[in-house]
C-alpha cells in the first residue's frame, strides 16, 4: 500500500497534468513551425518573384503579385520631363498610372539621349506642336484633312490643352513622335496616346505655336529640342 501509494499519485498526476502539459507544448510548437514556415515562404516567394521580375524585364502576366511589383517600380519612375528647347523650357508631368507602358518607352529614349536635337517640324496653331524623326504629320493630317481645325481655342477648356502625346498604334523601331496640344481637340484620345501634361512653360509652347510655317505647317525657323531631362520632383 505504502509503496503503491506513490505510483498512484504519480498515475494521477500523470492522467491531471500530464495532458494540458502536453497539449500547452503542442499548441506552442507548433504555431512556431507554422509561423516560420510562412515567414519562410513569404520570404523566398518574394524573392523568387522579385529576381524572376528583374530576369525577365520586360515579361510580365499581369498577376498579383507582379502588378504590384509593377506599382513599386513605376512610383521609382522620374514623374517629370523637363524638355529644354530653343524656345525655353517645358515641364511635363508624366502619366506613369495611366499610359505606363508608353512614360516606359519615353523614360527609356530620354535616357539614351534620343531626343536632343530633335526638331518640332510641324506646327498647327490652335492644335498642336510636333516634335520628332519624322517628316510626317501622321495624326495631325487627319485632323486638318477632316476639317476639324479650330479657328479659335476655346479658353474655357484650357485644362484641356497642353497635353502630350504619342500616336497610337505606331509600327515598333519607328521612332517616336511627340505631340504637345495647343487646344482641347474632341477625338484627341482617338488618335493619341496621352502621356503627359505641361505643368510649366505653356507659354513656352505658345511661343513655338506662334512661329512662322510653310504651306506645309513646317516652321520656317529651327525649334529643336536641347536636351530632355527626368526628374523625380518638381
Ligand atoms: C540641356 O541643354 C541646355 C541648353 O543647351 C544646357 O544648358 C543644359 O546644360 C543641358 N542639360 C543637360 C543635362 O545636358
Amino acid at each position: 500500500m505504502a509503496k503503491m501509494k506513490p505510483q498512484a499519485l504519480l498515475q494521477q498526476s500523470k492522467k491531471k497534468k500530464g495532458p494540458s502539459r502536453i497539449s500547452l507544448t503542442t499548441i506552442l510548437t507548433c504555431s512556431l513551425i507554422v509561423a516560420l514556415f510562412v515567414f519562410f515562404l513569404h520570404t523566398s516567394y518574394r524573392h523568387w518573384s522579385h529576381r524572376s521580375k528583374l530576369q525577365l524585364e520586360n515579361g510580365f502576366s499581369g498577376s498579383e503579385t507582379e502588378a504590384s511589383l509593377m506599382d513599386a517600380k513605376k512610383s521609382d519612375l522620374p514623374g517629370y520631363a523637363v524638355f529644354s528647347t530653343s524656345k525655353g523650357t517645358i515641364v511635363v508631368e508624366l502619366y506613369k498610372e495611366s499610359a505606363p507602358e508608353v512614360v516606359d518607352e519615353f523614360i527609356d529614349l530620354c535616357q539614351k539621349n534620343r531626343f536632343s536635337g530633335m526638331l518640332f517640324h510641324h506646327v498647327i496653331k490652335h492644335y498642336s506642336i510636333q516634335v520628332g524623326n519624322s517628316q510626317d504629320l501622321g495624326v495631325a493630317e487627319d485632323w486638318i484633312l477632316g476639317g476639324k481645325h479650330h479657328s479659335q481655342p476655346d479658353a474655357s477648356l484650357k485644362h484641356d490643352a497642353f497635353l502630350v502625346g504619342t500616336p497610337r498604334g505606331k509600327p515598333k523601331n519607328k521612332g517616336f513622335e511627340i505631340f504637345i496640344t495647343t487646344a482641347p481637340i474632341p477625338d484627341l484620345s482617338e488618335k493619341l496616346i496621352i502621356f503627359g501634361q505641361v505643368i510649366k512653360g505653356e507659354h513656352v509652347v505658345q511661343e513655338i505655336e506662334e512661329v512662322d510655317t510653310d504651306e506645309h505647317y513646317r516652321p520656317k525657323s529651327t525649334i529643336k529640342i536641347n536636351n530632355i531631362t527626368l526628374r523625380m520632383k518638381i
